[in-house]
Parts: C-alpha cells; structure tokens; sequence
C-alpha cells in the first residue's frame, strides 16, 4: 500500500514517476490511455498487449506504447499498473488468467462501459486471493476505431467515473483517479449500482433506440424512398446507430438488469403516448413535449458552464466598466420580477388558459415557471415574453418527482411555500448558495401556526421540507417586518385555509398579490394596511400583460440623473405606488424625473418615464419610502455618492438578508472606489464627492453588479466587478440595454 501512496504523491509532470505500466488491449480507448501517460513521461515504460499482430506493429509504430509483449506473465511481471481495455465480454477470460499470475501489489484498472459484471468477474476470479482492482469508465467515445485512432487528448474535459468496489483499496483509488487527472479528465467516483442505472439511461436506452429505429425503418419495403427524405431529425437522432455493433452487444449483454429496469419505464412513457395520439390528447402530447424541451435546454447549459468554468477555471463573470458618458434614447426594460412570477403561479392555478405577455425571461421568474411544470402544468413558452398556461385549478397541482429548484429567487421560495403548505403531496424547495443563506422562518413560522408542517435547516434557512396532507386554517397575521412576500404567502395559504386569513402589514408592501387574485376573480379584501381572503373561491384564466420592472428601471432612472448632458425615456414601466419610492427619492434630492403617457393596463398603472441629468444633492431618506423603495437602495448608494453632501439611509435592515447584504456589500465596493460611507446596523451614510476606479465584488447579487456599472459614468477611472453572473436572474439583457443609451460596461474580455 505505501508503494502505491508513495507513487500517487510522486504524480508529477516532466519525469517518469512510475516503473510499468501495461495495456492491455489496443483499441482506441487503451491506446489513448498509453499514448497519454506515454507522452506525460510519467513511466518508465509503457507495455502493450494484444491478440492482433498488426495492432501491436502499429502501436510501436505510432509512439502509443514503448514495446508490446506477446506473453501476457512476461508483460504484467512487476507491473505498477495494468490497464485492462478489452471488449467487455472478454474480460471475464483475461481476469481469469490475470488470477494465475503472481501479481504482488500490482494495481489493476479497466475502461468497461458497465461495472457490474466487472466487478463480479474479478470477485469469482480472485476469489481466496488478494488484488488490487479499481473498476474504471471513461466517458469518451469516438465513431473512429481502433489503435490508430489512439489520441493522447481523447480524456481532456471529459468525465471518467470510477467505481470502487471491496477490492479497491484507498491508495490504489488515488493512484488511478491521479493518472486519468494526468490527462485533464474530470474524475467522479460512483457506487458501481449506481453508475451501471445512470449509464443504462442515459448511454445505453438511446443507442438502443437508435439501433431500433434504423433497423425497424430499414426493413420496411418503402426503406429507401423513407431515406431518401430523411432529414436533419432522423440524421441528428440516429448518429449513434453508425456504432460498433459488437461493442454495443457486449454492452447489453452485460448490463442486462439495468437496462432492462430503464427499458420498462420507457416504454409505460411510450405508451402514454401512444394512448394520447390515439385519444387526440393535444393537452398531454404538450405537455410532455414542453417539459422535455426544457429539460434539453437546461441539459444544454449545464453542458455549456461546464465548458466555461473548464476554460476559465472559474465562474467569475467579470464586468469592465469604463468610465464616463452619455445617456440617450428609449428604451424598454424586461418585464416586472415580481408581476411575472405571480402570474405563472396564478395561471397555473386557475381554471381555464392564461396568456401572459411581457413576461420576464429572467433565471427568477423562469424558476417559478418550472416549479409548476414540475408539478404538472402545462406551459407553452416564454417565446420573446409571451407565456401560455394551462391552469389545472386550484386542487389541480401533482407531486413533483424530485425537490423544487428555486435558484437565487427569494420571492418563488417563499411565495411557493405558502402554497404547498396546502397541498395534498409533499415538498422539498432548495435554491443556490446565495438563497440557502436566506431567512425562512418569516414564512414558516406562521405558516406553522396555520397548521403546516415545515422543517428547515438550522436557523430557518433552506431546504424546506413541506409535508403535505395538512389542514389549514385561516388566521389573523401582524407581520413584524414589511415584506409583501411574507404577505403574498400566506394570502397563498389562505386560498385553501379554512375561515378568513388576514394579514397586516406594519407599513405598505408591493400589492401585487391582490392586485392579481382580484384580476383572476378571487375576492380579496383590503382594509386599511390589512389585507384578507377567504377559501371556497375559484380563480379564473385571464389575459396578463406584465410591464417594465421599476426595478430594473431604476438603474436608468440613477444613470440618467448622474450622467452629463443625458436625456433617456424609459417605457411602459410599472408605477404601482407600492414601487414608486425610488422615484420619490431620487426628486427629494434634486433628480429631474417627469411621468408621461400614464395608463392601466390589466389592474396596474403604467408610464413613461422621462429622466434627465440633474445636480443632486444629499438626504435623510424619509423612513415611509424604505419599503416603497426596497430593491432600489444599491443603485440609490451610487446616486448618493455623486450628490452633494450627506445621505442618511435609516430603518432598513431588511437590505441586510437580500441576495446579499446589500449594506456591507455596497459599503466595501464604495470604500474600495474612495466613496466615504459608512454602514450602519440598519442603514448607511455616504458623504458624496468623486467615485474612483477599482475592483469590487458584487457577491452574485444582480443588484449590485448592476449598480456599480451605473457608478461607472461618473467614475475617474475603469471599475472591475467581480461575480456578476446572477445579472441573469432579473435583467438579461442588461449589458445590451446599457450599450444602446450609452454606459460603457461590458463582460470583460468582450468589447
Ligand atoms: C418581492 C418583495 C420584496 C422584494 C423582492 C420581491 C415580491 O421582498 O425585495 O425583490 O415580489 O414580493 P420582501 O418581501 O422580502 O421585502
């Protein structure tokens, strides 16, 4: 064992660290291994061993091994490693005969593509002996064949799983997880049930299913006029069946079981289908169709940040923002967070088919909408922010199959907590590290008291465990902060509580949530700051059209007030007084903001919104507009920072538990930019004067990468803000918006 511990601390490029290494069987799988850790200098010699006389000439030939031997003893004698690349159906025979020889410490690996019957074939082999085996697969096909194909980069970014069994021992482990790191693959290690179940569904079923569907087209009289019209579907979907047939019959032969338990489920999915086309089930064939095209798309990103995090070793998405400029121009930004995430949730529950338009294609908003279609709605779109639900009623939601993912969004946790709170099945939601962090027990806590039965984490942060089955009942809440997603949950519950739920409100939150029940046609009552429903009602499909988030406006709205000689419309944008508290801000210290063209659409009141440079001047920020203005203060803090004289921000700890705490994290990027300011336990004060370049970290929080872009206008010198990747959860199109009118941030390493 120490040998093998001492050989794996010893792994080190430019010079030849272990003695033997031998391959046997050399295809292009075994070939690549050797030709890789050949080129690497990391043995001292590297041994090939096959039946075919011309793959051993070649293998010499091409530099992908040092020598091959015929005799398999005289190969393997005082091997460190031997690498066992043959068809899996012969390595039954090779262990066996592997078993005869005096093997020492020697470790042995394999590149089979299903581990059981492996692993099982080593264990009857070695039985009453000791060895030491590390079951191994490389995820790295190739349609090329054979050791000439041999490529010393096959396993670079692409993921090998190894699957330690009883025979494994830790140092053999690391040794083999060491040499496949040594040619840049991504090393996982996986129980061998395991791995043999996920490679039956994701490798085996759809080379199966390829295989099929050629063959079954291939044999049918007309074959040739159907190929004849075979188009780019038939060609993406039936790349695979152009595989080695042998290997492939190996492959099933050996993973028979699993296979077989992946096979059955498909084909109870096929036949529900099968049954929907028959029945004409228009609802069922989209639904499936939606899911699963949204289950490609996020597969294709996670695809896609692997590729990025593999390339820049990181996912910090930086933002350069150079300084200066000039602000022109209209423009529209995305849909409102807040209006966007109630529809999908109202739609789904109502009866009848919702249309949404001006829906926020945001990572937020979109982690609502897949929630429900977890939970078995039917929702076509987004397509350029028009959305299409199919409500199943408010009893009409199924189990999902697995936890809800919530992201970084806040308002979908909580929202979503009230709701399933009522549900007859049970839920888990879990959300990204910056909303694990976050304060849940607002929402548990009185949602216990209704009845629900909730578990958080220590602390009441994520994952809630929500039991179903409960009964609630209405009560009457006095909330202790001002949080309309509080709020909005529970009015959620009170949807299925029995009585009346009524919640009051220590000072006016975002009304939203009424707004919609009431466009829906679910009577809600508001009396002074309390706000109350009763169960028993029925929401009705309706039309939605979502307007330009006041938040995502704001960062224009300061942009255009501190930029020189600047002029900037902004449309359609959402002005419920619930939300215009940035506005009044920004007038209170001198800002010159003019409302034009205002109008109702669906429920909510609407303008444009003209802003024009101003000289502004420091305030105390009169405490009534903390909630008004919420999401707005980051970008408030770099308006403050240019205005002249003291601002004073007081009562709103709540910016302490956002994305981020936004008082701490806005306070070091201004300090680290020269701005004098000062956090405060439930505010800050910042002394205005000049903004200077530098670096700072926006913590993953939208708000404030996007905030300290707009600092850049009056900067004296470039800002490098680190971590901004979760612009995408609110504002997309963010850097493209900001181009247009003239601010001078972009992704760095773009122009
Ligand atoms: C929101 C309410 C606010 C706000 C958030 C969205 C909502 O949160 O900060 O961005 O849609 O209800 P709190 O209720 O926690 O203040």
């Amino acid at each position: 064992m120490s040998e093998a511990k001492s050989a794996v601390t010893q792994v080190q490029p430019a010079a030849p660290k272990l003695g033997r290494l031998v391959v046997i069987g050399l295809g292009l799988i075994g070939g690549s291994f050797a030709k890789g850790l050949r080129e690497r200098g990391l043995c001292r010699e590297v041994i090939g061993v096959d039946l075919d006389p011309e793959s051993r000439r070649l293998a010499v030939e091409l530099g992908v091994v040092d020598r091959c031997e015929v005799d398999l003893a005289a190969a393997c004698q005082g091997a460190d490693i031997i690498q066992l690349a043959v068809p899996i159906l012969a390595m039954e025979k090779l262990l066996t005969e592997l078993a005869k020889l005096d093997l020492g410490t020697t470790v042995l690996t394999d590149v089979g593509s299903a581990k059981g019957n492996v692993v099982r074939a080593a264990r009857l082999a070695f039985t009453g002996k000791s060895v030491r085996f590390v079951p191994g697969h490389p995820i790295a096909g190739s349609e090329q064949s054979g050791v000439e194909a041999s490529n010393a980069q096959l396993f670079r970014r692409h993921k090998v799983i190894l699957t330690p069994c009883e025979q494994s021992d830790d140092a053999a482990l690391a040794l083999v997880d060491a040499l496949w790191r040594e040619l840049g693959a991504d090393v996982e290690h996986m129980e061998v049930e395991h791995h043999d179940q996920v490679l039956a569904a994701t490798s085996h079923l759809p080379h199966l299913l390829a295989f099929t569907l050629v063959d079954s087209l291939a044999k049918r009289s007309e074959n040739l006029e159907i190929f004849r019209y075979a188009a780019g579907g038939f060609r993406d979907f039936t790349r695979i069946a152009g595989s080695d047939p042998v290997m492939w019959h190996d492959i099933f032969l050996a993973n028979r079981e699993a296979v077989l338990r992946t096979l059955d489920v498909f084909r109870d999915d096929l036949d529900a289908l099968r049954d929907a086309v028959d029945a004409g089930d228009g609802h069922q064939l989209l639904g499936v169709f939606t899911r699963a095209r949204v289950a490609r798309e996020h597969f294709g990103k996670i695809l896609a940040r692997r590729a990025y995090v593999d390339a820049m070793h990181s996912n910090d998405l930086v933002f350069l923002a150079n300084p200066g400029g000039k602000l022109s121009g209209r423009i529209r930004v995305p849909g409102d967070k807040s209006i966007s995430h109630r529809s999908i949730m109202l739609g789904s529950l109502a009866e009848g088919t919702t249309h949404v338009e001006g829906f926020l294609e945001g990572e937020d908003a979109l982690a609502t909408l897949q929630a429900f279609r977890d939970m078995g709605v039917v929702i076509e779109g987004p397509h350029h922010g028009r959305v299409t639900i199919h409500g199943v009623g408010l009893n009409g939601l199924k189990a999902p199959a697995g936890p809800l993912y919530m992201g970084n969004s806040g308002t979908s946790m909580r929202l979503l907590s009230g709701l399933l709170a009522a549900q007859p099945f049970d839920t888990t939601l879990t959300g990204d590290a910056s909303l694990s962090k976050r304060p849940m027990n607002r929402v548990a806590k009185p949602l216990r008291e209704m009845g629900a039965v909730i578990e958080t984490a220590p602390e009441g942060r994520p994952p809630l465990m929500i039991k179903g089955g409960q009964r609630l009942t209405g009560m009457d809440y006095e909330m202790p902060m001002a949080s309309a997603q509080v709020k909005s949950c529970l009015l959620l519950a009170g949807l299925y509580a029995a009585g009346r739920t009524s919640v009051t409100e220590p000072a006016p939150t975002r009304d939203h949530t009424e707004r919609m029940l009431r466009g829906f046609g679910y009577p809600v009552t508001v009396d002074g700051s309390t706000a109350s429903v009763e169960s028993g009602h029925k929401l009705t499909a309706t039309h939605i059209e979502v307007p330009a988030d006041i938040s995502s406006a704001a960062f224009f709205l300061v942009a255009g007030s501190i930029a020189e000689d600047s002029e900037l419309v902004l449309e359609h944008v959402g002005i419920n007084p619930t939300r215009t508290g940035v506005i009044d801000i920004l007038k209170l210290m001198g800002g010159d903001i003019t409302l034009e063209n205002q109008r109702e659409v669906g429920g909510e009141t609407v303008a444009d919104i003209r802003v024009r440079s101003a000289k502004l001047k420091g305030i105390d920020i009169p405490e009534d507009l903390v909630p008004l203005a919420i999401d707005e203060f980051p970008v408030l803090f770099v308006a403050a920072s240019v205005a002249e004289g003291r601002t004073v921000l007081r009562g709103a700890e709540e910016l302490r538990v956002k994305e981020s705490d936004r008082i701490q994290v806005m306070a070091d990027g201004l300090i680290a930019l020269g701005v004098k300011a000062e956090p405060t336990p439930d505010g800050i004060i910042i002394e205005g004067g000049s903004i200077g370049g530098g670096e700072v970290w926006a913590h993953g929080d939208h708000r404030i990468a996007m905030s300290f872009s707009v600092a850049s206008l009056r900067a004296t010198a470039p800002i490098r803000i680190h971590d901004c990747a979760n612009v995408a959860t609110s504002f997309p199109n963010f850097l493209a918006l900001s181009a247009q009118v003239g601010i001078r941030v972009a992704e760095e390493g773009k122009a």
